[in-house]
């Protein structure tokens, strides 16, 4: 068997796309839009694409911001992947190139004989070549890109909230005004927000083009979801700070219907988030919100008069991160103190990374260097600091599942101190 890894030519596009499971759906994915009230069968259908589908990814497959790659065996294509270049928000704001792995798969024929890796090594070493210090994926399963050196860095939970439930602690008066809009306005007023909610929240990743233009699709979708609404809130003096998007679907079973379903959310202030939240959680001819992909930390839950009225109905990891430059990658984010230690890491990957660091790092940014005689305070591997490097795991945690050893007494809670993010890291977009 003749293996031959490399990106893909405009004729070889589509027979590339067949081989990637977005094709036939992704249902490890957040179903949306009303999936989740329809019954076991209402994953809408997706397969087999039509030809008229596959011809527009095409165009997305060969523009500039997305890099195929793809296993051909005996000439055939047989696995694929790809790349897309975004910009991640991390500790201390700064915002910093990642490398997105994304639409993963091969053909069920070949799997099991080594293309994925084959096909990662080749992806991770483009990134890396091109100065992307940090890769990331969203995964399908979580046994899969560990052996790759990612870790789960951020974390995302749907919950629900009865409305008869939802009474808040104060009132509230609002000084500015929420307005339902058409889907082009929505379209530009959520491209200008996310740009100002990821300047403010570390994980947040910079949007692909066209991304918001597909908003609200028009029509009805077939199984019963009903249109999207736009829910614009603005400021005193008239500027968008705050949106949501949020869809009413029918449904024939009593158990599932009067849901409000809530699947973007967004805002830069309080007073925006208490004003979306209040209208959607008192929403007439509904008995229920149902809010997918929200922070770990929804900050709801603590405006309610019953804080155990959200009730969380589902929970899983969201971005997968990979340090492909651990010097760079360390030194470009903040911390939240000053300190200094030693890290023994191992990388299977790339021996580059592979060696004792010292990580001297203060408030205004930090030197990590190579060192060869000193001893190690804490022993870990390139996973691990994926997960660790947005905030959002702590290291005494993983201490405590085994996951890295420490060797200096109190150095894992040094290591705690200087990572700590004050809010969870969050992503409200994908790749
Ligand atoms: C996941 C997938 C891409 C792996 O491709 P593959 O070519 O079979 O993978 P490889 O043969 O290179 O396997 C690499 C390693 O991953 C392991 N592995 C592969 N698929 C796995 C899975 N689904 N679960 C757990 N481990 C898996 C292999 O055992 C192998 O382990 P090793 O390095 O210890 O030997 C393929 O199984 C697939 O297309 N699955 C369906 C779609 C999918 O889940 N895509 C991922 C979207 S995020």
């Amino acid at each position: 068997m003749a293996i031959e890894i490399r990106p893909v030519t405009r004729a070889e596009t589509k027979e590339y796309l067949r081989a990637l499971p977005f094709v036939s759906g992704l249902p490890q994915e957040e179903p949306e839009p009303s999936a989740w009230y329809a019954g076991a069968a209402a994953w809408p259908p997706q397969i087999p694409a039509t030809d008229e589908a596959l011809e527009q990814y095409v165009e997305e497959i060969q523009s500039d911001w997305y890099r195929p790659q793809a296993a051909f065996v005996d000439g055939k294509v047989a696995g694929a992947s790809g790349i897309v270049s975004v910009e991640i928000t991390v500790p201390g704001l700064q915002r910093v190139p990642l490398g997105g792995v994304t639409s993963t798969g091969v053909l069920p024929t070949y799997r099991r004989r080594g293309l994925l890796r084959k096909i990662m090594t080749a992806m991770l070493d483009d990134c890396r070549e091109r100065g992307e210090f940090l890769a990331g994926l969203s995964a399908s399963e979580a046994t899969i890109y560990g052996r790759y050196g990612f870790g789960p860095a951020t974390f995302q939970q749907r919950w629900e909230l009865r409305r008869t439930d939802a009474a808040f602690r104060d009132t509230f008066d609002d000084p500015g005004s929420l307005q339902l809009v058409e889907a082009p306005i929505a379209a530009g007023a959520w491209a200008t927000l996310h740009e100002q909610v990821r300047a403010e929240r570390v994980g947040e990743i910079s949007t692909l083009p066209g991304k918001w233009e597909g908003l609200g699709a028009a029509g009805l979708p077939a199984d019963g979801s009903g249109p999207a609404h736009h829910l614009l809130h603005l400021n005193a003096s008239g500027e968008v700070d705050g949106a949501a998007l949020f869809r009413l679907p029918w449904s024939a079973d009593p158990a599932q219907a009067g849901a409000l379903q809530v699947s973007a959310f967004e805002t830069l202030n309080l007073g925006a988030y208490r004003a979306l939240w209040g209208l959607l959680t008192d929403f007439d001819l509904t008995n229920r919100v149902v809010a997918a992909k929200r922070p770990v930390d929804e900050p709801l839950r603590w405006m309610l008069k019953n804080s155990r009225a959200i009730k969380v109905t589902r929970a899983r990891d969201n971005l997968w991160l990979r340090l492909l430059d651990v010097q760079a990658a360390l030194e470009a984010r903040a911390y939240a103190g000053a300190g200094s230690l030693v890290l023994d890491l191992s990388d299977d990957l790339y021996g580059s990374n592979a060696r004792k660091w010292r990580l001297d790092a203060g408030p205004d940014g930090a030197t990590c260097t190579a060192v060869s005689g000193a001893s190690a305070d804490i022993s870990l591997t390139v996973a691990e600091l994926g997960s660790l490097y947005l905030g959002g795991v702590s290291p005494v945690v993983l201490l405590h599942a085994g996951r890295l050893a420490e060797h200096t007494a109190g150095a894992v809670s040094v290591l705690d101190a200087l990572l700590r993010q004050d809010r969870a890291p969050h992503n409200a977009v994908g790749f």
